[in-house]
């Protein structure tokens, strides 16, 4: 990673205190970074800023009158914001089941989470970024956003949908300095993919530290281009390590 590109970036992290997010916000915290982490456990919160400089607050992305609290006590933490991580969400019903079972109440849940919570906070946020001409917004894609796989049905659409929402986004913005990305991490040993896929082998998913590190490095490495980019699958933009 390019420690020097993240030193005092101002940065939100949604659902930074587990798997990818908890990962990025240590690696960008100790890459000297100014980090905001949101999300609704206050435990969570305050173990994963335990011995940081890392700044937590209590949020739930999916209720709408928590947005311009987050987005204003971070201006208050930040001043502004360079990067948005996009990254808190919900899976739906565990165990996953079949469209045809599922409750229209936890559709609309799963959208809530992952569309339109994602869709407020970052229009919360747009206005400081398009003051400074310049910020990022990585929306955490899946597979499951070109893939049909059964029993993923409202995960699945709430991705296919935050995809075409970043493209969206990037035409109408990137001529003014936004940059906007959604990125599939891949399969990762988090406790997201263990309610997905209890009986799933660990060492066959990646650690979340590695997938941080990859994409970190990946988004220091193409920080001066505004393209769109929508990746599925680590090898479309991951640069080292890993394989499978
Ligand atoms: N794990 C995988 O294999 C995999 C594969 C492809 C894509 N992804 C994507 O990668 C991202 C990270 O996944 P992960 O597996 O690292 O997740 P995770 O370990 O389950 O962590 C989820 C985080 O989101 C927070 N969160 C959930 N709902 C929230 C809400 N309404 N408001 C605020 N925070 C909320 C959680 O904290 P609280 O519960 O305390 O709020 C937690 O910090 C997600 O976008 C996921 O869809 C994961």
């Amino acid at each position: 990673m390019n420690q020097n590109h993240w030193q005092n970036k101002r940065i939100v992290i949604t659902g930074g205190t587990s798997g990818l997010g908890q990962a990025l916000a240590h690696q960008l915290d100790q890459a000297g970074a100014q980090v905001v982490i949101v999300a609704r456990n206050e435990q969570n919160l305050a173990k994963t800023t335990q011995g940081t400089n890392i700044h937590a607050l209590r949020g739930d992305v999916a209720n709408k009158h928590d947005i311009y609290r987050i987005s204003g006590e971070t201006a208050g933490i930040l001043g502004g914001i360079d990067y948005l991580f996009n990254n808190a969400s919900y899976l739906g019903q565990s165990p996953l089941r079949l469209l045809l079972d599922t409750d229209c109440e936890d559709i609309e849940q799963v959208l809530q989470t992952n569309l339109v919570g994602l869709f407020r906070l970052t229009k919360a946020f747009l206005p400081s970024m398009l003051l400074q001409n310049s910020g990022t917004v990585i929306n955490i894609s899946s597979d499951a956003a070109v893939s049909p796989y059964p029993e993923w049905g409202g995960y699945s659409i709430s991705k296919a949908a935050v995809d075409h929402l970043t493209r969206i986004w990037h035409e109408e913005l990137n001529e003014q300095g936004i940059r906007f990305l959604a990125l599939d991490p891949g399969d990762m040993h988090t406790p997201m993919h263990l309610a997905a896929i209890p009986d799933a082998t660990p060492s066959e998913l990646h650690a979340p530290s590695d997938v941080a590190r990859d994409l970190l490095s990946f988004l220091s490495q193409t920080a001066s281009t505004t393209n769109a980019q929508v990746r599925y699958g680590r090898s479309e933009w991951a640069t080292t390590g890993i394989t499978a």
